[in-house]
């Protein structure tokens, strides 16, 4: 049987693509975590990247694992300085979302991505790729930002017991595979302008861009928030990136954390 020849990451073609030179990346074959690589290594680069072709111990968000099989997919973090304290950042991933969104949509031409609340992101109804942002506190207006992106690019078949949710790949809707050096470089380029944009306009400039993307306004929404669920129609964000919910006794409340899932109505 002819066997597809696997196209590993390569530093040199993610450079080619680039257009902001001056970051530093650290490309590797396995690693536990490339979110926990920059909690060890601390860079000197303003704007540092890790890239691996596997993951022995992916973290998604809510203390799950990120599936990561090797070569395939692409498993990313970038370490970024913000002069802003952590409580101004709560909106930050909702804005990697929306560079995350608009990067792989170059990709799918016709489709149009959308983004569930906080940062998982859908097509065709099931999530091809997460975002985990560990956030440190370096005084009252300085941060540092490792943004953690998972994304299946040319994954085809994951054993059931693998992934727990609804799951797509890149590969799975154009049915041909993505050049991942291409992408990580689009990837690398779209974070940098959105988080500066962010930094200086804030999250209002990103508006109509998030309405086109909400997966779940309109929505009948239970969301777990802690040991809560609270049920309610999503009406949205707030200025601050809060989810916005409409009780049942027509009050409107915002939140800020929490797994939201949409409502199915038995007829
Ligand atoms: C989620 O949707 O639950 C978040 C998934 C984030 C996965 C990425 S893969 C690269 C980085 N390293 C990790 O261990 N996690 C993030």
């Amino acid at each position: 049987m002819h066997e597809k020849s696997l196209i590993l990451l390569d530093e040199n073609q993610i450079k080619k693509h680039l257009k902001n030179k001056s970051v530093s990346i650290t490309l590797l074959n396995e690693i536990d975590s490339t979110n926990a690589f920059f909690k060890k290594h601390k860079h000197d680069f303003p704007i540092a990247i890790c890239l691996a072709e596997t993951q022995t111990q992916g973290r998604g968000r809510l203390g799950r694992t990120w599936h990561s099989p090797f070569g395939q997919n692409i498993y990313f973090s970038m370490r970024i300085h913000f002069d802003k304290s952590a409580n101004a950042l709560s909106a930050l991933s909702l804005i990697v979302a929306l560079a995350l969104a608009h990067t792989t949509e170059f990709f799918l031409k016709e489709n149009t991505i959308k983004i569930k609340w906080p940062n998982d992101l859908y097509l065709n109804d099931a999530k091809f790729a997460g975002i985990l942002i560990d956030l440190e506190s370096m005084s009252d207006n300085h941060c540092v930002a490792i943004i953690g992106i998972g994304i299946n690019v040319n994954m085809e078949n994951v054993d059931e017991k693998q992934i727990d949710q609804s799951w797509t790949s890149l590969k799975k809707i154009i049915h041909h595979d993505i050049d991942r050096n291409q992408l990580c470089a689009k990837l690398i380029d779209s974070l940098i302008n959105y988080l500066a944009r962010f930094e200086k306009l804030g999250l209002m400039d990103f508006q109509d861009e998030w309405i086109k993307r909400d997966y779940l306004s309109g929505k009948p929404i239970e969301l777990i928030a802690g040991e809560h669920v609270f049920s309610g129609d999503c009406t949205g964000i707030n200025t601050q990136g809060h989810l916005l919910l409409l009780m049942p006794d027509k009050t409107q409340r915002a939140f800020s954390s929490g797994e939201a899932c949409i409502k199915k109505y038995k007829n």
